[in-house]
């Protein structure tokens, strides 16, 4: 169909499901063991309700916002996701063009099918992008990319602490990844295909990863620093005491640990805690997970989120309809943003405060 017939995020994936190669779509789409935490992160969302405000002047509505001290025209970014190459011939550039145009802010992964320079090369001066890091277990070797992301410009580094060994996603290693588009630059051709894209390309993740090293990190770099992974309060306040500058509530889309409680869900919790100490200025608190319409960025945002990540809805949009579709995504989502934040009594992001939501079903299955 064409583009004016895609009126939101569902309808990019249902577009998707029907045309993308079945080793992308397998690789995009899947989560762990029976994807109950995929399922659950985009549910838990309904069980939240509004209650609005009215005869507030909204006649003029105001969605941008600042993340780790940039600005952008809107509280969510398109987060990392590997393999670009597996849904569009050219990769991540896609979604830096279409991000650059829409003025949205783009995290890079370190499995990136393109490299990290061409990822760099594509923005335009006035974009921010941010990194997503896998740590190696040879230092220095992380050392470097951090380093070298630092003089390229990159304005946050998200450490991703969810996945000490990649989770096992059934429907991805049933099409086996052979896809000669899905190479990255750190893949080693000697690993073992046969248990799917996540498992060939992850062997070199660290899993002695701990606490313990993030002053090393601070040391390496002046970036701000995320925890991206972080799924309970006690963790949440543990990385205020190691004084990291966010934490990114995420189970991964749902792609490790099943059962991982839905991160609007987590953010609940979280930010009773910070708030409990008078903590919750020291920290920005970001969520990724199941974020389709633009009343779940609200939501987020209401409960406390400073801003949120979009994955496969980007994945989707690209892979369907390039750089056009990656627009068209981010204006379906500003123009939805716009109209319910009229219709919340919202003029400014910082209207959005947890008096504006209703948790009572949270909770209660
Ligand atoms: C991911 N995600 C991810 N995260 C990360 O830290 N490193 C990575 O390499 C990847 N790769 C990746 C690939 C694909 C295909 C998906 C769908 C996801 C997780 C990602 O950053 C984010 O946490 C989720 O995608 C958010 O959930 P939604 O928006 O996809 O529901």
């Amino acid at each position: 169909p064409p583009l004016s017939q895609i009126f939101n995020s569902f309808d990019f994936e249902y577009v998707a499901r029907h045309t993308m190669s079945p080793n992308a779509w397998a690789y995009y789409s899947s989560g762990s063991d029976d994807e109950i935490t995929v399922r659950e992160n985009h549910r838990a969302f309904h069980k939240i309700w509004f209650r609005p405000r009215v005869l507030v002047d909204v006649k003029n509505v105001d969605i941008s916002t600042t993340m780790l001290g940039t600005k952008s025209s809107v509280p969510f970014y398109i987060t990392a996701t590997a393999l670009g190459k597996l849904g569009h011939p050219e990769g991540e550039v896609v979604l830096t063009r279409g991000a650059d145009k829409m003025d949205v802010i783009q995290m890079i992964p370190t499995l990136a099918s393109c490299s990290f320079d061409e990822i760099v090369d594509a923005a335009t001066d006035k974009q921010t992008q941010w990194m997503q890091l896998y740590v190696n277990m040879d230092r220095e070797v992380t050392k470097k990319i951090v380093q070298h992301a630092e003089k390229r410009g990159v304005k946050g580094l998200f450490i991703t602490v969810d996945a000490p060994q990649l989770g096992r996603r059934e429907k991805d290693m049933r099409t086996k990844f052979g896809d000669p588009g899905a190479q990255v630059q750190q893949s080693d051709d000697s690993v073992d295909r046969s248990q799917g894209a996540a498992r060939a390309i992850s062997s070199f993740i660290d899993p002695s990863l701990s606490w313990k090293d993030i002053p090393w990190f601070q040391s390496i770099t002046k970036m701000p620093i995320i925890l991206k992974g972080v799924q309970c309060a006690e963790d949440a306040l543990k990385a205020v005491e190691y004084k990291v500058d966010g934490i990114l509530l995420s189970n991964h889309g749902g792609r490790q640990l099943e059962f991982a409680r839905p991160s609007i869900e987590v953010l609940v919790e979280v930010m009773a805690a910070l708030r409990a100490k008078g903590w919750q200025d020291y920290i920005e608190v970001y969520i990724d997970g199941g974020i389709r319409r633009a009343t779940d960025v609200i939501k987020a945002l209401c409960l406390g989120a400073k801003g949120v990540g979009i994955g496969r809805p980007f994945l989707y949009a690209m892979s369907t309809y390039g750089e056009d579709g990656v627009c068209h995504l981010i204006q379906l989502l500003k123009d939805e943003m716009e109209m319910n934040m009229r219709l919340i009594g919202a003029t400014k992001i910082e209207d959005l405060n947890p008096s504006m939501v209703d948790l009572k079903s949270i909770f209660t299955h």
